[in-house]
């Protein structure tokens, strides 16, 4: 039996009574929420609309996503360049005022006007008017004043022109009691990281929305939109420096596919949980600059695992994004099949509802509600009818099918204390992951007084001892027990540490129930005072050996060999991940970022780089050769020069330069 295996019988959660709070749990009084995409909406029939806006709102989403755009069926409402079809945008309208009575004003929607991939006939937005008329340079549509112009055109028409025949004759820019926020386009640049051309639109079409529009004055927000499509954990596709820098945009919206990694490495949370680590580049940096984070679109990721796993995923990344208080929207609801697509019919009937995906996407959605956010979101949505959770530990995942090698503890999942890994795991930034190399106390590593184990397992004879997860033991049926209406989870009792005299190895060590700094007095932050301190007592808390700061989670920094809480003392080190910064000797983290904040511990992350362009250019071919000298670089410079770049069938480059 593995290690692994055997965390499965034992249903190891950790010794929940008992736990210290959840490292890096969120404590502020802010809220997050869910939501979903229903690109369709407005097409249905009124009254079968009102039956799934219903069901929406029942399932505690608290924003819906609507495209205007047209689908097989329905033409987009700009038919013809500068010429619109108002019948179309009635059916928003009417959309919205059905959404906006049946939740009596507690599910708002945001608005994308425009679909990017209508400007290719790609992802099954057919080729627009737009699409026709630039004949395959979609790029020219972000640099070329002529479409430029177009587009604010259509803008203007949307929010400021069309009288709502549902609000008063009021224009949409100023209906924020249904509107939470508009995008400047569905995933502008779709598919093309870094920005090669026109890299100005995105600010000037933001600061058009929210100011000549009017967005800002109604406290509606203006939303990136998933700038270049799909975010991946290495680069800055949907956060570039234009973005984060312009200060029409209130929204920083953020697009990811993750799948659960079939040699169970993650889950396809464990991605979500890492890109938004509290303090980290992209925290700290939206942090900084005012804005907001929202996850406007994320799926279930079909893999050769199987459906069986579509719940799970679906459960591990909406759990992942309410542990780091960043709201979502799940892209996308159906009233259609789901097949092997990521999405999920809101119209399963209630008997298959409990073994359908739409139970875990409802089942996060609830939780979504009521967890804490770093993160302010009164201006545009208002705060829940319930209290926020003050859960501290991280719900189990009910939907893990039968089969899985794996159920709690194992690589990439999230945890909430140092003994609820499996024993040769550490937990840190809440996923349980590999030590490195070098960390100090690992399993079998030397140890004495000065020199602890890592803090779940025990020193013995001179070396870290392995050790048994303390599960809990499990209910009957604990599937049934912790999924709906116990926030708290019941994870039944812990096993004493005599209740089973004959196993192997002793359990692994739980955190004291409460831990106190209070007789630990804190060193001086002044390195160069380090050496005249006594070290403080070890095993006053539960905490982990290190030797430099990447040993430590987020919310720790490495003193004296032992990882710290950042918040431990009153005088709160400053030098922490994300505080503020001058210089790199202020960071205890070690390196001070280019935007004044303490950055992880590691060497810089390079975010747009050269190499990513390299990357670009051997997946598109000559398209780079069609860059201006000097521009070809990067993203952080913001790009206007027009770029012949043509696409065919979305992928092949037909004819570059000119
Ligand atoms: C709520 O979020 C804002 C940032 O948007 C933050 O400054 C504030 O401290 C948070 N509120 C609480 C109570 O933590
Ligand atoms: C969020 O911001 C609003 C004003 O913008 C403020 O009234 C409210 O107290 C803030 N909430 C938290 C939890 O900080
Ligand atoms: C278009 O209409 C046909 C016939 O009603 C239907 O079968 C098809 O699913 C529709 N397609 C879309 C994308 O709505
Ligand atoms: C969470 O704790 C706060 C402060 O202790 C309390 O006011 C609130 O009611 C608690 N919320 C829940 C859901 O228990």
């Amino acid at each position: 039996m593995t290690g692994q295996n055997a965390l499965l019988t034992l249903a190891s959660v950790g010794w929940v009574a008992k736990c210290a709070a959840a490292d890096l749990r969120i404590t502020a009084d802010n809220f997050s929420f869910g939501g979903v995409n229903f690109p369709q909406l407005q097409y249905l029939s009124p009254n079968y609309r009102h039956q799934i806006i219903q069901k929406v709102v029942d399932s505690n989403a608290r924003v819906i996503r609507l495209f205007i755009r047209g689908d097989a069926n329905h033409t987009d409402p700009e038919p013809t360049l500068g010429e619109f079809d108002k019948a179309m945008l009635d059916r928003i309208d009417d959309t919205l005022a059905q959404i906006y009575h049946i939740s009596k004003g507690k599910v708002k929607v945001i608005i994308a006007p425009h679909d990017a991939h209508a400007l290719r006939g790609t992802e099954d937005a057919p080729c627009d008017a737009y699409c026709k008329e630039l004949k395959g340079y979609f790029l020219d549509f972000y640099s070329v004043d002529k479409y430029r112009e177009l587009y604010k055109t259509r803008l203007e028409v949307f929010f400021n022109h069309y009288p709502s025949r549902n609000f008063g004759g009021r224009p949409w820019s100023e209906l924020s009691e249904v509107i939470l926020g508009v995008d400047v386009q569905n995933q502008p640049w779709a598919n093309i990281h870094p920005i090669v051309a026109g890299e100005s639109w995105l600010c000037i079409m933001a600061t058009y929305l929210k100011d000549t529009l009017g967005l800002g004055k109604s406290n509606i927000a203006v939303i990136t939109g998933g700038i270049s499509g799909p975010q991946t954990l290495e680069r800055n596709q949907n956060f570039p420096d234009s973005a984060l820098e312009c200060p029409a945009v209130d929204v920083i919206g953020i697009h990811g596919y993750f799948a659960q990694k079939e040699d169970f490495s993650a889950t396809a949370g464990t991605p979500w949980a890492n890109l938004f680590v509290p303090g980290n580049t992209l925290t700290a940096r939206a942090e900084k600059e005012n804005k907001l984070l929202l996850v406007e679109e994320w799926s279930y990721m079909h893999t050769g695992l199987g459906l069986a796993y579509k719940k799970q995923a679906i459960f591990d990344q909406a759990n992942a994004l309410n542990h780091r208080g960043i709201p979502w929207l799940y892209s996308s609801l159906t009233f259609r099949d789901e097949g092997t697509t990521s999405r999920v019919s809101i119209d399963r009937d209630e008997a298959s509802a409990s073994t359908a995906a739409i139970a875990a996407l409802k089942n996060g959605l609830t939780r979504a509600e009521t967890s804490r956010s770093n993160f302010n979101w009164t201006t545009y949505l208002s705060a829940p009818s319930k209290p926020l959770s003050n859960l501290t530990l991280i719900p189990m995942n009910p939907y893990i099918p039968d089969r899985a090698d794996c159920l709690f503890g194992c690589e990439g999942y999230l945890c909430d204390s140092p003994d609820s890994c499996s024993p040769s795991l550490l937990c840190k930034n809440s996923v349980c992951q590999v030590p490195s190399e070098s960390q100090p106390g690992k399993i079998a590593d030397a140890c004495n007084s000065k020199k602890p184990c890592l803090s779940h397992l025990s020193c013995v004879d001179g070396a870290c001892q392995p050790c048994m997860a303390r599960g809990t033991i499990p209910p009957k049926d604990f599937r049934k027990t912790v999924v709906y209406n116990n926030p708290h989870g019941n994870f039944g009792q812990c096993p004493l540490d005599t209740a089973s005299p004959f196993q192997s190895l002793p359990y692994c060590r739980s955190p004291p129930s409460t831990f106190s700094y209070s007789s630990y007095s804190s060193p001086s932050s002044s390195s160069t005072d380090e050496n005249r301190h006594e070290s403080p007592p070890l095993a006053s808390y539960p905490s982990n050996p290190c030797t430099n700061p990447t040993h430590c989670s987020a919310s720790e920094y490495c003193s004296w060999g032992l990882c710290v809480p950042c918040s431990s003392s009153p005088d709160t080190p400053s030098g922490c991940l994300g505080t503020p910064c001058r210089s790199s000797n202020k960071c205890k983290t070690g390196f001070c970022n280019a935007h004044g904040r303490c950055d992880y511990p590691n060497k810089p992350r390079k975010l747009g780089n050269k190499n990513n362009f390299d990357t670009w250019r051997s997946r598109k071919g000559a398209g780079w050769n069609a860059a201006p000298k000097g521009q070809e670089r990067g993203p952080n410079k913001v790009w206007d020069v027009p770029v012949r770049v043509a696409f065919e069938g979305g992928e092949k480059v037909k004819e570059t330069g000119v």
